[in-house]
């Protein structure tokens, strides 16, 4: 895990009291119960497990293997199948998986995590080739406290 600016924060990631209430927000974006759905940012899984009850596949990206490493523990402890959801290592702003999607999704700060434009517009192109025809991108907009 060198270089790994998530190393620590893993451990405590899931009860950090600041984190949203925005799984209904996606459940309710779910085109259907069968939709294969690509979380960008999965980190530990806290929307992805959720989701992936709900749709047909859930499929996660992240560059943090330790925020990775708890996110497949999770989905080992509630027997999540790899057919059901998978989570592994990736850029979000650079990736080619040969598989579109019905919904994209990038739930809790991770666009704003960005640091340059070639990274927005690399996200942006990423998107467009691995959205189904008809397929939507959402994240929720940050909540007004
Ligand atoms: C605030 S966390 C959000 C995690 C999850 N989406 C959630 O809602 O709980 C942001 C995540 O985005 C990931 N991330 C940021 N930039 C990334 C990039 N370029 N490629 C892959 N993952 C990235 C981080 O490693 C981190 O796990």
């Amino acid at each position: 895990m060198q270089n790994d600016i998530r190393a620590e924060a893993a451990q405590y990631y899931d009860v950090n009291p600041t984190i949203p209430d925005d799984i209904a927000f996606y459940q309710a974006r779910l085109p259907s119960s069968d939709a294969a759905v690509l979380e960008l940012g999965c980190g530990t899984g806290r929307v992805l497990l959720p989701l992936a009850v709900s749709c047909g596949f859930m499929y996660g990206l992240d560059r943090s293997q330790a925020m990775l490493a708890r996110c497949l523990q999770k989905l080992q402890a509630a027997a999540i199948p790899p057919s059901k959801a998978r989570a592994e290592h990736g850029d979000i702003t650079h990736f080619a998986l040969g598989q579109r999607f019905a919904l994209i999704i990038a739930p809790y700060r991770v666009f704003q995590l960005l640091e340059t434009e070639a990274q927005v517009v690399g996200l942006f192109q990423c998107v467009h080739t691995h959205l189904a025809p008809g397929g939507t991108c959402r994240r929720r907009a940050p909540q007004v406290q």
